[in-house]
């Protein structure tokens, strides 16, 4: 309770702004607590009170002051393409905030499959050249937390992890903290019994899958995608899309938007 609260930056560049949306429902911890008592969220702009110049204003004076000892949480990417025209932030291209809030943060949070893969924006044939946090920032320790968006509590999760412990979580090879990617949707599937009795949906609404068979048939990524969904599953632990009745779609998967939907088969 004495200890000062870790400050953290939050900047958007190319997206969707659903991963904060998924972050605003985090139960376990409730998001309110991770805002209020755990991190000081000293700029996000999409969820703070200032905007304009006080905004601005927020982030330099954090910079400045905490050189070292914030983490810099990045939703979306950057485009670099037209000298990174394509997102403007503060009349100037997202690319530059982002250099400039990484080159005093203590780690750098990629939040979902935009900071981390490139997502829908980097889907061929990539006009704007979105890139992932990573090929910009190549000098400081990054977590990439994919998922389109990824899970509330993943997300809250690995802050706990950082705040706790002061140290980033141990990541596979590819970046992804290992306590919540280390496993595939597959592996902890409630259908994995149909798939191993060779029981397949084989069209949607066909009996099948009124019985909640496999969809392994119907373009289900489940075996390839590694997340967190069958495990934590989402709104509080209620559900995730193949209990939904549809298949994984490899959200979390890098170039999903390319590889890993229903179309790309055809
Ligand atoms: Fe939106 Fe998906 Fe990008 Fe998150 S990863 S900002 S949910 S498009
Ligand atoms: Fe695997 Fe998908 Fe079938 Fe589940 S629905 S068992 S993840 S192929
Ligand atoms: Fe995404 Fe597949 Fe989970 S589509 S939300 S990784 S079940």
């Amino acid at each position: 309770e004495t200890k000062p609260r870790t400050p953290v930056l939050w900047v958007h560049g190319l997206e969707c702004t659903c991963c904060s949306e998924s972050f605003i429902r985090s139960a376990h911890p409730l998001v309110k607590d991770v805002v209020l008592s755990m991190i000081s969220l000293d700029y996000d702009d999409t969820l703070m009170a200032a905007a304009g110049h006080q905004a601005e204003a927020a982030l330099e004076d954090t910079i400045e002051r905490y050189k070292g000892q914030y983490i810099l949480a990045v939703e979306g990417n950057p485009p670099l393409n037209e000298d990174g025209m394509f997102c403007i932030i503060g009349g100037k291209p997202f690319v530059e905030q982002l250099r400039h809030a990484a080159e005093h943060a203590k780690a750098i949070i990629s939040w979902g499959s935009c900071a981390s893969h490139g997502c829908v924006q980097a889907a061929r044939p990539n006009p704007t050249r979105a890139t992932p946090v990573h090929q910009v920032i190549t000098d400081k320790p990054i977590i990439k937390v994919p998922g389109c968006p990824p899970i509330a509590e993943v997300m809250t999760g690995v802050i706990t992890y950082m705040l706790t412990f002061d140290r980033i979580p141990e990541l596979d090879r590819t970046g992804r903290p290992k306590m919540f990617y280390s496993q595939r949707i597959h592996d902890k599937c409630y259908r994995r019994p149909h798939f191993d009795a060779g029981q397949f949906v084989e069209a949607f609404d066909d009996e099948a899958a009124r019985r909640g068979y496999c969809l392994y048939k119907m373009g289900c990524k489940g075996p390839t995608t590694y997340n967190a969904c069958s495990t934590v599953r989402w709104n509080e632990g209620t559900s995730f899309p193949i209990q939904a009745g549809h298949g994984c779609i490899g959200c979390s998967e890098e170039g999903f938007w390319d590889k890993g939907s229903w179309y790309a088969r055809l």
